[in-house]
């Protein structure tokens, strides 16, 4: 296995990792990478490593170049174990004295993974190393994702280590932006942000104004997973992109979630997504059984409303009903319509259980919901389809221009 020189005496190290399907409850269908870079200069630098099981991918691309201990440093900019998995047996391979770069939390969490006498260095926010002939700028990204979540920065090249941001999960022998389809790659990016990094959107914003403000010349950025941003047409793309996704401006974009035992919730949210898409908004069925709870959050991200259906089942929600709310929840979208409704069979109690998650959400409510026993009649689908309606017209209201 080899390495990847992405520029003169820079080498991606990492491992491809074909088979993941499953990458902590997320859908991966086709794969992903840890990338690790490997910077060749009087002092021998590698940024971040990879999941531990894979550490010979890692080990065979950088003694394809030099022998491991001639590496000096190590940075982690991030400690989650997709990226740190492997580093107590790379410095073991490459002596344990040699230091271990981290902010001040990673170095927190790196002694509480491997309780072990790493050389862990701290550094601040804006510090800088110096390689040799190149020095790296420290930024610290805390909660982007994780507390200890910092950037690496090579000051002269304009080259952007940014941890998990700007990721996608994406397995590909590829590795830069103009190698693979733009639209598929932006599809992963999206996907990456809504189930990784919408939580922390505020701070994606400040981040993405220190940026400008420190005026910071990027010429590559490279994440800790999938291709490497190296095209000004990508690399602004990606910027962009993280900005219209932090800022969350409704989009004339509807989606009824739900979920059903014996059809009736099924015909309710037919006859809604019936009547939204009558009005000229764009709107898709998600039936939460048929689809992944970390593509119903892709959906999520740029849609303006959100509909939810369940029946109730021993006086609660349906099970994969709950499931979606509490990922939902806790991703924290904003700015979102929200309805509910469902059908049921004596106690009836899901749409205000529902209702109960939209309204910690501070999704706005426009409608009490419509609950209805058992199988729901023509005057009840034509309720369901007045409800569509309303939700078309708020949204159109709140997507007015101007
Ligand atoms: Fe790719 Fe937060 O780890």
């Amino acid at each position: 296995m080899k390495p990847i020189e992405i520029t003169k005496d820079i080498y991606w190290v990492g491992a491809i990792d074909w088979n993941i399907r499953d990458f902590h409850g997320y859908s991966v269908y086709e794969g992903t990478t840890y990338n690790a870079f490997l910077i060749l200069d009087e002092k021998v630098t590698l940024i971040d490593t990879v999941k531990e099981k894979l550490k010979y991918q890692l080990v065979e691309r950088i003694s394809h170049l030099i022998d491991p201990k001639r590496i000096d440093y190590v940075i982690s900019n991030h400690t989650e174990m997709d990226h740190s998995g492997a580093l107590e047996e790379v410095m073991e391979l490459i002596g344990r004295e040699k230091p271990v770069y981290c902010s001040q939390m990673g170095k927190k969490n790196l002694s509480m993974h491997f309780y072990s006498n790493l050389n862990l260095v701290a550094v601040k926010d804006g510090e800088e190393l110096s390689l040799g002939k190149r020095k790296i700028r420290f930024i610290e990204t805390r909660m982007l994702h994780w507390p200890d979540s910092m950037f690496s920065y090579l000051v002269d090249e304009g080259i952007l280590f940014s941890s998990d941001a700007f990721g996608q999960h994406y397995a590909s022998y590829e590795r830069f932006d103009d190698q693979v389809d733009e639209f598929m790659i932006m599809f992963h990016a999206k996907k990456y942000y809504a189930n990784i990094l919408l939580p922390y959107a505020p701070l994606v914003l400040k981040l993405l104004n220190r940026i400008d403000e420190m005026g910071l010349k990027i010429s590559m950025i490279c994440p800790d997973h999938g291709i490497i941003w190296r095209t000004k047409k990508g690399i602004s793309n990606m910027l962009n992109a993280y900005k219209e996704w932090s800022e969350q401006k409704p989009k004339r974009k509807a989606l009824v979630i739900y979920d059903t035992m014996w059809h009736s919730t099924e015909k309710m949210a037919e006859a809604i997504v019936e009547a939204i898409g009558e009005e000229g908004i764009s709107v898709k069925l998600i039936n939460i059984r048929k689809w992944h709870r970390s593509d119903i959050m892709t959906e999520v991200l740029d849609s303006g409303a959100i509909l939810i259906g369940s029946p109730t089942i021993n006086n609660g929600l349906f099970p994969t009903v709950s499931d979606i709310l509490t990922y939902m929840k806790g991703l924290r979208p904003k700015n979102k319509i929200g309805a509910a409704f469902g059908s049921y069979g004596w106690s009836g109690e899901a749409v205000k259980l529902i209702n109960k998650e939209l309204e910690e959400m501070k999704f706005e409510i426009i409608d009490p919901g419509i609950r209805f026993q058992f199988v729901p009649e023509k005057e009840i689908l034509s309720k369901c389809r007045e409800l569509g309606k309303r939700v078309a017209d708020a949204l159109k209201e709140k997507t007015k221009e101007g």
